[in-house]
């Protein structure tokens, strides 16, 4: 085991920059270290936990039923955190990706952002198509009616909020346990099995179904690039591994 010199991250860079602008679709998959320079807590690896608890027994329907309280300032304390961040340059290489590959209007097939984040920082950073995964932290639920609504209240004030219909009200986003939305699912899939070049930035890559679409894309012939500062279990799969923090790794990428 090494690490990788300055140059041959260069020479990867400059690799993975034509490769990108020659492919015809591209899909990217994005996981919580892509807002780490943002502020935005992950949830593995150093300052991922919340009070000790990991994100499996507090991300479960099981977990709310039995303290729906203490799911609720979970997410309010991200909510929290969130609330106070802003787009990074990673968020906004992104953006711009998108809008180099959807150019002439007529490509919306040619760029699919998929991410596994629920802090809404991709939105505010201008993506357009952005298949979220695992929901929304900015939406929030009725467990009984199912009425859905934006709520960016921070703090929530009393925990746990309810509805008008006197139900518990939960977190827009997905649990363990949970089926993905199935729209965003179909969607994903598709642009990974389509996609030329397929990248994954800022995700430990251990939460599946999300972290199989690299297997998807590899196996339908896709080059797959790999941004994170640490290893993980899909640099296997790579083409390219690109070592280092996504805000300074995918602006040198356009
Ligand atoms: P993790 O917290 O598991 O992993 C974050 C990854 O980001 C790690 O591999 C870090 O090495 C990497 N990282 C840290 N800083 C970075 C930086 N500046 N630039 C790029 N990468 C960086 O987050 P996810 O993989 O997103 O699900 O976790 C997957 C799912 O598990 C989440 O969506 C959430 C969680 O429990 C649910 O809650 C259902
Ligand atoms: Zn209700």
């Amino acid at each position: 085991m090494r690490k990788a010199g300055r140059s041959e991250v260069t020479d990867a860079a400059a690799a993975v920059r034509q490769a990108l602008e020659d492919a015809e679709s591209v899909a990217v998959l994005t996981g919580a270290g892509i807002s780490a320079e943002s502020g935005v807590p992950t949830f593995r690896g150093q300052g991922g936990l919340w009070r000790n608890f990991r994100p499996e027994e507090l991300a479960t329907p099981e977990a709310f039923e039995r303290d729906p309280r203490l799911v609720w300032e979970w997410y309010d304390w991200r909510r929290g955190r969130i609330h106070k961040t802003k787009p990074n340059a990673g968020h906004h290489a992104l953006a711009e990706l998108e809008r180099r590959k959807t150019r002439d209007g007529l490509k919306s097939e040619a760029f699919a952002l998929i991410t596994q984040n629920v802090d809404g920082l991709h939105d505010r950073a201008g993506s357009q198509r952005i298949l979220k995964l695992h929901g929304d932290i900015w939406l929030v639920r009725c467990v009984n009616c199912g009425a859905e609504e934006r709520n960016e209240q921070v703090p929530l004030g009393e925990l746990p909020p309810r509805c008008r219909c006197g139900s518990l009200i939960r977190p827009g986003v997905v649990w363990f346990g949970e089926p993905l939305p199935a729209a965003e699912w179909e969607q994903a899939f598709a642009a990974a099995a389509h996609s030329g070049i397929f990248m994954v930035v800022g995700t430990s890559g251990v939460v599946y179904p999300a972290a199989g679409l690299v297997e998807v894309a590899r196996h339908a012939g896709a080059g797959i690039v790999v941004t994170n500062p640490e290893a993980t279990p899909l640099d296997s799969h790579a083409t390219w591994v690109l070592r280092g923090a996504s805000g300074e790794i995918l602006p040198r990428l356009l």
